[in-house]
């Protein structure tokens, strides 16, 4: 992909499916003064890819301390500007709107009640359906996304993609699928299988798919018509 990426320890390091939402980003239409969200930064891999492929502004926001650092690192080191931001999702950016949201959340379901407030998981865990943070997201997006704006999130089989497809679909944003990749399941997750099956969240060869959701908001034009 052409980009550099220190490896701070105690960031999340992009994996195969960060890469995957940083594919898709230069084919959104990024015109110019195109403005972009990155929630849930980590390393900044696509807050730096989305200022690569043209945005003019980009923000960029993690809850830890070294994921910013680590966002507004990479950004230098790959000749662009961005903007990193310490916070819990959208509250950094309250009032702001934006051409394109992205987003690789932490998303994966697990046993524990609580979520934890520190510490290597914190990039991955997402409550027992996974969804604390995606259902977040979906309900809050289109109060931060510009007519014509979307937002490109992404998630695994097994936190129920037709609940986000709902949610999105329920908040006026005009949501589907744009990518889809079917494989075995993740390290963290191999872990769980029995855990998973109860809850009747895998297939029969236990594979999950991760996929790519797109939501837009309709343009005032396109609600007029
Ligand atoms: C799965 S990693 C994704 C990192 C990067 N976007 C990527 O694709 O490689 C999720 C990130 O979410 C951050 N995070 C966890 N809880 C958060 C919250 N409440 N608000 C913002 N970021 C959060 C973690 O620190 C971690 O960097």
């Amino acid at each position: 992909m052409g980009l550099r990426l220190l490896p701070l320890p105690g960031v999340f390091q992009p994996r195969s499916d960060s890469v995957m939402l940083a594919r898709r980003i230069p084919e959104e239409p990024l015109r110019a003064g195109a403005t972009v969200l990155d929630l849930c930064t980590g390393s900044g891999i696509l807050a730096v890819t989305a200022a690569l492929a043209g945005a003019s502004r980009v923000v960029a926001v993690d809850v830890a301390r070294l994921a910013v650092l680590a966002a507004r690192l990479n950004a230098r080191l790959n000749g662009v500007r961005v903007r990193a931001v310490r916070g819990d999702l959208f509250r950094p950016v309250a009032g702001e709107c934006f051409d394109l949201i992205v987003s690789n959340p932490p998303y994966l379901p697990g046993p524990a009640g609580e979520l934890p407030e520190r510490g290597a998981a914190r990039a991955w865990e997402g409550g027992p359906h996974g969804r604390a943070f995606i259902d977040r997201i979906c309900d809050q997006a289109r109060s931060h996304l510009r007519p014509g704006g979307a937002l490109l999130l992404l998630q695994s089989s097994v936190c129920d993609v037709d609940e986000t497809l709902a949610r999105l679909t329920g908040q006026g944003l005009e949501a589907g699928i744009v990518f889809i990749h079917r494989g075995p399941l993740g390290p963290v997750l191999s872990n769980r299988v029995e855990w998973l099956r109860e809850q009747g969240g895998l297939d029969e060869n236990d594979h999950e798919e991760v996929v790519i959701i797109r939501a837009a908001r309709p343009s005032e034009e396109g609600a007029r018509r």
